[in-house]
């Protein structure tokens, strides 16, 4: 089965197509085309990403970038054809929100024939309402020019699924078995949560943030120290720098380890970032080398909490596996500590692949699969749904 896989939901716009072959738990697959257009740069002069401006770059993006995954796939073919006048209107008021993006698709139909594709996946949230509104136009107007099935994917559950493959060569996948029940922490630039899975395809979110997600304290800590955004990397870089050179130093900048105590499995970030501007504020020149010293501070005492709220979580709830997921999870200390903690409980890690971590579409072709082979049935009619959930609890 071939799936096509788009991903729109905040600064990255991708799409990928996945080939599968065999069925769950034994199924095995192939990357036949990915492709990503990272709008990093171009958000990185404001500090943040402005969702409008992500909207307009995703439909600047989505069909060129189309084009260049199907060739990629060997799976275009270039036919001159006329669209039926009835489709394209239907087409057109699909896109018709979506600025430029009908014109754009309304070209590439008159000169590319329909691939082979059985099934597109679009992630229809959580992230940015009007940038994720851009990939489910596009995969509806798609679905309707080719009359394939589309299935709307939850973002995080990429994140989740993704982790449950293993490389077997440059382009080729197997999935692994689960052992359930899971623990997935989920860390990115907009979630931090415990999720319980019990069993394929189901979640319960057992633990939650009150108040920034993980990576958005990286971001806001990088910004504080003015590095340059996405901050997690940087303070990675700088983390990891730090404990090379000076590996037994005590730090002269303690930061809190918020919610060690709460006796949940409930986080909270925005307290630490706090403690690093106060920081700041009182150091009169703020070297490189106490830039450095705060960076692993703050990584040390993000990945102590984290570590802390998830071995609870896999104790209370006797998991046999912990999976971690979102673009935090690239992080080289978080996949240490976790390999050391997964050892110390005695079960099963399963982490992406690094270059899977931060969003793609690779993710979102595969949650797509899982989600066809489990028998969901595909929906013409979705919303974009900005605070999407895992659960309904
Ligand atoms: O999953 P993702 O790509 O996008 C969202 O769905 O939010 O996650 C992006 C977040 C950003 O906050 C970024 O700073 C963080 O992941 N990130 C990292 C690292 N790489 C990306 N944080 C810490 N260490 C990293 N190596
Ligand atoms: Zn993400």
């Amino acid at each position: 089965m071939k799936v096509l896989g788009i991903e729109t939901s905040c600064d990255e716009t991708a799409v990928c197509v996945i080939e599968t072959h065999g069925d769950l738990p034994d199924a095995k697959l192939k990357i036949l085309g990915n492709q990503l257009y990272s709008q990093v740069a171009l958000h990185a002069k404001y500090g943040g990403v402005f969702p409008n401006m992500a909207k307009r770059e995703h439909a600047k993006n989505l069909v060129p970038l189309l084009e260049k995954c199907l060739t990629e796939a060997n799976i275009s073919k270039e036919k001159k054809q006329k669209i039926s006048a009835e489709k394209n209107e239907k087409i057109k008021k699909i896109l018709e929100r979506e600025e430029g993006l009908f014109e754009m698709l309304e070209k590439f139909a008159e000169k590319i024939e329909k691939p082979d594709i059985d099934a597109i996946a679009v992630t229809n949230g959580p992230g940015l309402e009007p940038a994720l509104w851009v990939g489910v136009s596009f995969a509806k107007a798609l679905g309707e020019l080719w009359n394939v099935p589309l299935y709307p994917v939850n973002h995080m559950e990429g994140h989740i699924v993704v982790a449950s493959v293993d490389k077997v060569s440059e382009k080729e996948f197997v999935f692994k078995k689960i052992d359930h029940p899971a623990i997935a922490l989920l860390i990115s630039g907009g979630h931090t949560q415990l999720v319980l899975n019990k069993e394929t395809l189901n979640y319960e979110i057992i633990g939650d943030t009150k108040d920034d997600a993980v990576g958005e304290a990286f971001d806001k800590v990088a910004r504080i120290l003015g590095l340059p955004y996405p901050g997690g990397p940087e303070i990675s870089k700088l983390a990891e720098k730090e404990r090379r050179e000076f590996p037994d130093k005590e730090t002269a900048y303690p930061l809190p380890r918020p919610m060690i105590h709460s006796n949940d499995l409930n986080f909270s970030f925005s307290g630490i970032k706090t403690a690093v501007l106060y920081t700041v504020k009182k150091i009169p020149e703020l070297t490189g080398a106490i830039k450095q010293e705060i960076a692993r501070e703050f990584e040390d005492a993000v990945v102590e909490v984290i570590i802390l709220k998830t071995r609870q979580a896999v104790i209370e709830y006797g998991a046999r596996t912990i999976v971690i997921g979102g673009g935090v999870s690239a992080n080289k200390k978080i996949r240490e500590d976790f390999t050391i903690l997964a050892r110390e409980l005695g079960i099963e890690l399963m982490v992406p692949e690094v270059s899977a971590s931060t969003d793609n579409a690779f993710m979102i072709a595969l949650a797509g699969y899982v989600n066809i082979t489990s028998g969901k049935k595909p929906q013409m009619d979705f919303r974009a749904q900005g605070n999407l959930r895992l659960s309904e609890d």
